[in-house]
């Protein structure tokens, strides 16, 4: 059953972090908060690079968060600071909000959320606020520090100026915000942040965006162990480059198949319009594509463009030197992937006897293809990877972007122990730089709430 999103405004418990926060504000700015804004990171259970294929995902929220508190005012300009000193102060006109691409820092990540909402909601002027930011969400690991600042800052500048959306559109236009930062993520991570409820993962389906509950087993934990690596989206190529590749791949399966090819941007697209089975998509793959990585020239000569409409029309900006796509490995990912969201999925809901084995396979064999096929991990999460298997975990795999980040693992409860035990002695241990960052590195974490703005009520 797709369930109904739990409310956006709740009343303001409170906490340790909180008052901490709340006197942060106070001092900077010398003026009490008006309210409380806060999303939260995710971490993905299976579905890895193909929300933005069109494919269903089954993330879940995990405990840690971004949080602001915000006062607002009539001064026209934005002022921003983190209780991070790593992370500067920052002040900007609201009328003049630039995003630097080239120059992806904490704060342009927060203007993506405002200049979307605003444009959204053609608010202008837009209230001038003062925010001071809290996360808790280690930055770079592939559990969503990104998004998540982007959909708190979506909510601030909705509440800021008194305006109110349902919590699925104020995910759609998250998701498509932080575009502004040059990532052509797939709305996985803010529709989870907005749409998540404690106690439960999700399936979250595009197209139109709708979450469904997963009751996950009892008798299993969720485990989330950081390589260590960082990995950044919006500083690399490596993300854009997948999401051409799966492109061209959609559109040269789509000519093939006799489709209206120039209109095709995603594989779920290919499988929709030729009416086939995930099953059968595959065996398209491989009747049409080959394994050799595909040439520029192949690909225009295939599709008969022009390498300009190659340029302009399919690749984006920072993919236009790529001398070649992997077609072939790519597109076989996203149609397994699919399929193992799919069974996930069943499984958990017919919750057989050897759920947790059948489950734990899923996971590993989506973390294979993610490393053979997609070639999204390195090596250290591939070791750590082999290390959560060698401590006990039924299951486990990258989660998030990869190339660099966390692996999640399912590891029977009574398991739990000895695991955490074992994968600190053979991964974090040996290396004296992960020691240090070992204790926010490893931990259990349960599906948590999603988004929300806090108010302290009268
Ligand atoms: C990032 C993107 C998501 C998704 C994952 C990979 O987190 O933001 O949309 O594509 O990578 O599954």
């Amino acid at each position: 059953m797709t369930s109904h999103p739990p409310k956006l405004k709740v009343q303001l418990s409170r906490n340790e972090r909180l008052q901490r926060l709340k006197e942060a504000f106070q001092e900077k700015y010398g003026e009490p908060v008006l309210f409380y804004a806060c999303a939260p990171g995710r971490v993905n259970l299976i579905g890895e690079h193909i929300d933005y294929c069109g494919y269903a995902v089954l993330p879940m929220a995990i405990e840690q968060n971004i949080l602001a508190a915000v006062s607002v005012n009539n001064s026209q300009t934005i002022q921003l600071a983190n209780t991070n000193e790593k992370y500067q102060d920052f002040t900007v006109s609201s009328d003049s909000i630039a995003i630097d691409r080239d120059n992806p820092q904490w704060q342009y990540y927060f203007l993506c959320g405002v200049k979307g909402i605003q444009e959204h909601l053609g608010v202008s002027p837009l209230a001038g606020m003062r925010c001071v930011v809290d996360g808790t969400i280690p930055a770079s690991s592939g559990l969503s520090s990104s998004s998540a600042l982007v959909c708190c800052a979506g909510l601030v500048t909705m509440e800021a100026n008194r305006q109110a959306r349902s919590k699925v559109e104020l995910a759609e236009v998250c998701a498509k915000c932080e575009r502004y930062i040059g990532t052509e993520g797939g709305g996985m991570d803010q529709s989870i942040s907005f749409l998540a409820e404690e106690g439960t993962a999700k399936l979250i389906e595009f197209n139109p965006l709708r979450a469904t509950d997963v009751r996950l087993p009892d008798e299993a934990v969720f485990v989330i162990a950081n390589c260590c690596v960082e990995m950044n989206k919006a500083a690399s190529s490596h993300f854009n480059i997948r999401v051409v590749e799966c492109r061209i791949a959609a559109k040269v399966l789509a000519k093939a198949g006799g489709l209206e090819w120039e209109r095709v941007q995603k594989l779920a697209e290919v499988q929709e319009q030729l009416g086939l089975s995930l099953e059968e998509a595959l065996g398209r793959v491989e009747e049409v594509l080959h394994p050799e990585p595909y040439t520029r020239e192949e690909v225009i000569r295939l599709l008969g463009i022009t390498a300009q409409q190659l340029s302009d029309n399919i690749l984006s900006a920072n993919t236009q030197q790529v001398p070649q796509f992997k077609l072939y490995q790519r597109a076989k990912h996203v149609y397994g992937e699919a399929a193992r969201v799919l069974r996930f999925k069943s499984v958990c809901d017919s919750a057989p006897t050897d759920a947790v084995v059948q489950l734990g396979q899923l996971m590993n064999q989506s973390h294979q293809s993610c490393r053979d096929l997609y070639e999204c991990s390195c090596t250290q999460l591939d070791q750590l990877v082999d290390i959560c298997l060698q401590a006990g975990a039924v299951g486990s795999r990258l989660t998030g972007a990869g190339w660099g980040g966390c692996s999640v693992s399912m590891v029977p409860a009574e398991k739990i122990d000895s695991f955490l035990r074992t994968v600190r002695e053979k991964y974090y241990l040996p290396d004296a730089r992960l020691v240090t960052l070992e204790k926010h590195s490893l931990f259990v974490t349960k599906p948590g709430g999603g988004a929300a703005i806090y108010t302290e009520g009268k």
